[in-house]
């Protein structure tokens, strides 16, 4: 049986991936499940190590773009527009003061680092292309699994910001819809510090909205579906350092802002089936050098 402590199906992590029918079936009821000590704390922290080297060999006197669910500065952002390819370094709205400088060290102001890591980078290649999580995306259906994204989220202390309530698939969508997203756990996360929150079931619902890339290049929003994306019955999905969460790309979900003051990193990839189209109108594009991958 699916302990459900935290509200949501979570299990112990099977052996090599092997999802068993009743996880299956709990994915397929809740539309996320959580699979407990999925990585060793040593990989986590091999990972923030890196991402620390990374931060450090930043220069954020050159780049000042925020990334924002609330204001959505990132719309018209040519330097997250097309991000897609690289390693890009995004800082929260509240980094700053009001004459533009920091208020804290750098790796305390960033929002996230995206979103191609885990085909730039050796570490993060290393933690993403694992084959148990090619063994889960087997069980969970997927043909032809590709790696289309990776983000390490900083959620720094005091102003590491809200994450309204969203869907996945608006911004990484295929026809047919096939996006997943697998959020792993660097830190602990909880209702202090701001962890995930979803709402079990919701995934059946219709996708809302669709992030569409324009002929001019630029970002925009459309409603595909008025039935509002209620966060009422939203749960916590608390984590230690190494679980990992695996949700739908319909999923709803959130975060609240980090008011403690400790950090809560978390690593995500999202993979969508290599059968299905990847549109043009995608944000997220590749360079013709840099093709999407799967797990080997
Ligand atoms: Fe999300």
């Amino acid at each position: 049986m699916a302990a459900r402590m935290s509200g949501l199906p979570e299990f112990a992590t099977p052996e090599e991936g092997r999802l068993t029918n009743e996880m299956i079936a709990a994915f397929d009821d809740a539309g996320v499940i959580i699979l407990r000590r999925f990585a060793t704390p040593e990989a986590c922290e091999k990972l923030r190590e890196r991402t620390i080297e990374l931060v450090d060999a930043f220069d954020s006197g050159l780049v000042r773009s925020v990334f924002s669910t609330k204001s959505n500065a990132q719309l018209d952002d040519d330097y997250f527009i097309s991000s897609g390819g690289a390693t890009r370094f995004f800082f929260e709205e509240d980094a700053f003061d009001s004459t533009g400088a920091l208020k804290r060290s750098k790796i305390d102001s960033l929002n996230k680092l995206g979103h191609a890591m885990h085909d730039l980078d050796p570490v993060f290649d290393q933690f993403s292309r694992n084959p148990a999580l090619a063994e889960i995306a087997a069980r969970l259906g997927f043909q032809a699994p590709q790696l289309v994204q990776s983000m390490y989220i900083f959620k720094p202390p005091g102003v590491g910001g809200e994450v309204v309530c969203h869907q996945d698939s608006t911004y990484l969508f295929t026809e047919p819809e096939s996006c997943i997203g697998f959020w792993f756990a660097i830190d602990d996360a909880d209702l202090e510090n701001g962890c995930m929150h979803f709402v079990p079931g919701a995934h059946k619902g219709p996708l809302r909205r669709l992030n569409r890339r324009g002929a001019d290049g630029k970002l925009a929003t459309k409603i595909i579906d008025e039935t509002p994306l209620s966060d009422d019955s939203a749960v916590p999905a608390c984590a230690k350092v190494g679980d990992l969460v695996i949700f739908h790309g319909r999923a709803p979900h959130l975060s609240a802002a980090n008011t403690s003051p400790r950090s809560r990193h978390a690593y995500t990839i999202h993979i969508i089936d290599g059968a299905c189209v990847w549109p043009e109108t995608n944000w997220l594009q590749r360079p013709p050098t840099l093709p999407f991958r799967g797990f080997v």
